[in-house]
């Protein structure tokens, strides 16, 4: 199969790291698709990617003209028909195998068959996901860090079956997403979760063992080992949730004990502490 040039990029899901990678992409001048559920969703995110480009011009950081051409290229839909016409697909939905599982069925039967289908996926296998399409050898994964716009990292995820072009195409969108892409294989976690879950665990864990409050570990970790932000502070950025059920997906599979989510977020996350979307998880926020 050959890659086919990307001109334009769906995505699909529009929570926080969908519409970063949505305003990733604009900024690169991809012609982009943005799919939620619902028109209400649709809106917030187009909202937050136009307040963002808008915090960008008045640091200067980009042209007003810039932000009209960027913005000029997105469009939210509620029908993933829509995304008929893309090059490639960035898959950034809830983390749950069956939903994504079904998502890309519908999107095989929906794309040109050449076009590209990546998931964002952080702690799924890429290849599992691959394997629900008759077509596994476009698929690849996209692993994009949060939050996305801010965070240079992209991760190219290799499944047992992508082909080279597929992963060099997506590559290169990566590239000129202003991203530093690295390749990897389909392997739980892939490279930076695989080492910063278990870390972030042990540091949760420290909470309890040392009788340490989050401002301090935090205080511990940014002023005495060089984090831009402390654990507690991430985890709160990353979402309590996201951080349990990667947790859990990891631990399934490797079996190491720091894998497993402590007890005591896992407590949090059913309580509906889920940190910075729900207003409140280790700190409370506004
Ligand atoms: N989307 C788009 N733009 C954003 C944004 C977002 N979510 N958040 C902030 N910005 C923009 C804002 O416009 C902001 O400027 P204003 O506040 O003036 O509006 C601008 O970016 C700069 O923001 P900050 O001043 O907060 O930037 P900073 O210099 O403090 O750096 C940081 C912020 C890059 C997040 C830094 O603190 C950092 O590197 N933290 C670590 C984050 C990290 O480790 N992420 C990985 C999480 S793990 C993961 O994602 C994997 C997974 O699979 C779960």
């Amino acid at each position: 199969m050959g890659a086919p040039e990307i001109r334009r990029v769906g995505v699909v899901g529009l929570g926080a790291m969908g519409a970063g990678i949505a305003q990733l992409a604009v900024e690169a001048g991809y012609e982009t698709v943005g799919r939620e559920v619902s028109d209400e969703l649709g809106g917030k995110a187009y909202d937050r990617i136009a307040h963002f480009l808008q915090r960008k011009v008045d640091k200067g950081q980009m042209a007003a003209g810039e932000r009209e051409s960027a913005l000029a290229l997105l469009a939210t839909t509620t029908d993933v028909s829509d995304l008929a016409r893309c090059d490639l697909v960035i898959e950034a939905i809830v983390e749950d195998l069956d939903a994504k599982l079904e998502l890309f069925r519908e999107l095989e039967s929906i794309v040109r068959p050449d076009a590209i289908l990546a998931t964002n996926t952080s702690a799924l296998s890429v290849t599992e996901i691959a394997a629900a399409v008759s077509t596994p050898e476009r698929v690849v994964g996209m692993h994009f860090f949060n939050p996305a716009p801010l965070m240079p990292l992209v991760e190219i995820v290799r499944a047992e079956r992508s082909s080279d072009d597929a992963v060099e195409a997506a590559f290169e969108v990566g590239s000129r997403m202003g991203k530093k892409p690295i390749r990897c294989h389909d392997t739980p976690g892939f490279v930076v979760n695989r080492v910063l879950i278990p870390l972030l665990n042990d540091c949760l864990r420290v909470l309890d063992e040392a009788r340490v409050t989050p401002e301090d570990l935090d205080t511990a970790m940014t002023a005495g080992a060089g984090w831009p932000m402390g654990p507690c502070t991430l985890v709160d950025l990353v979402g309590i949730d996201v951080h349990v059920h990667a947790s859990e997906a990891l631990y399934e599979k490797l079996r190491e004990p720091r894998m497993a989510p402590p007890p005591r977020i896992v407590a949090m996350k059913n309580a509906g502490l889920l940190g910075r979307k729900s207003g409140r998880g280790f700190y409370t926020y506004e």
